[in-house]
């Protein structure tokens, strides 16, 4: 499958770099994610108010959903300076040595894809989170001496799509930790719209919340459907993107009402038809459909399961009733006879 040519990924690809510019630079312009706002504004105030370095924060949620964004908002709120790196760049010991003693004093180190971290470059971050502070071993052999080295305090901000894949030892060290929600379709239309202000397209809010509801919960969905709508109407010379244009362009880009593409079918009709329903393990399901549990599990589940169309058991993977109507196949558990309420759903867009 290829997942990486979707334009509904949430991850980010390299023709996403011109939503750098739609990034919102303070608190207040960071649109949905409430709860994390509030209690990040309070956090920020009094470090601030103190003049110390704010408690390190982890940032968890799947791609696209504004991690990145937060990170250097909340530096710019400390007024404060920025280092950004990510877990698999930093290779060595060293390398995060060298990082650490060149921050200022409350500075921030972001830290994306923290989960990729080698162990022994996490065993080193433990003393520096904790007491500002590295141990790092000089020479070899049987002339090598511990050396501890004195760091500014700074706030370490990590980031990462998969909380079960850091180590207790790690997560414990962050005093501050977020989970980030999908968004509501208000919140995206709103994104959408300012979005296009600065794209200078013509949009209504009808137009604006049907790409929202096909954005699966994220922004960076929501701007590059914005983006690729913007290609339809302007192809059909249409100045205003409404709830048809966007319709009929979303259609041809084969997302449905719902942000499905072919690759969520594919996988919910593998579980339902190949596997009965489940469950099946996640590796199985993987398997049958090529493609990496990872991949699975990051990026293609948690929309599904924010619909009630897959649940994750202990046994394996699960279809729901809603998962049989949305495929329009017959509900019939414990072969009991039953069926869809629904007739059976367009695979692609809403012809209504
Ligand atoms: N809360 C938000 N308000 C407005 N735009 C957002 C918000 N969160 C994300 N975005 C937009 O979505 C894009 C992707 O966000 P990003 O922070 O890179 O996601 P992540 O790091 O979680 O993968 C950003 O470039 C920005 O344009
Ligand atoms: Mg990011």
């Amino acid at each position: 499958m290829e997942f990486d040519d979707r334009i509904i990924a949430g991850h980010e690809k390299e023709s996403d770099t011109w939503q750098y510019s739609l990034r919102p630079r303070l608190l207040s312009e960071y649109i949905g994610q409430k709860k994390i706002k509030d209690n990040l504004s309070v956090f920020i105030k009094a470090a601030a108010e103190r003049k110390e370095a704010l408690d390190h924060v982890l940032l968890f949620g799947p791609p696209g959903l504004g991690k990145t964004t937060l990170a250097n908002i909340i530096a710019n709120e400390l007024n404060v300076n920025i280092r950004v790196t990510s877990g698999p760049a930093i290779e060595r010991q060293g390398d995060l040595a060298a990082i650490l003693t060149n921050l200022g004093d409350n500075d921030v180190l972001f830290i994306d894809e923290i989960h990729r971290l080698s162990k022994t470059v996490e065993e080193i971050l433990y003393s520096a989170m904790e007491d500002y502070a590295l141990d790092i071993i000089i020479g070899k052999g049987p002339s090598a001496r511990s050396m501890r080295l004195d760091l500014p305090k700074f706030t370490l901000i990590g980031a990462t799509t998969r909380l079960g894949a850091i180590s207790a030892p790690l997560r414990d060290r962050f005093g501050v930790q977020c989970r980030l929600e999908f968004y509501r379709p208000e919140d995206l239309a709103f994104i959408i719209t300012r979005a296009a202000e600065i794209l200078k397209v013509q949009i209504n809010p009808d137009g604006a919340l049907e790409i929202a509801r096909r954005s699966r919960g994220t922004p960076r969905v929501a701007n590059r459907l914005l983006k690729r709508v913007r290609d339809f109407a302007q192809v059909q010379k249409a100045n205003l993107i409404d709830v048809q244009v966007a319709k009929d362009a979303l259609a041809k880009l084969e997302v449905d009402s719902n942000g499905l593409d072919k690759n969520d079918y594919r996988i919910l009709n593998t579980l339902v038809r190949t596997f009965s329903g489940g469950p099946v393990g996640v590796e199985t399901l993987a398997a049958a459909v090529s493609e990496e549990v990872e991949t699975i599990e990051d990026v293609i589940e948690p929309y599904l399961m924010q619909l009630g169309l897959l649940q994750r058991t202990p046994r394996g993977r699960v279809a729901t009733r809603t998962t049989y109507e949305y495929l329009g196949v017959p509900w019939n558990p414990d072969g009991k006879t039953g069926t869809a309420d629904k007739q059976e759903q367009p695979l692609f867009g809403d012809k209504s």
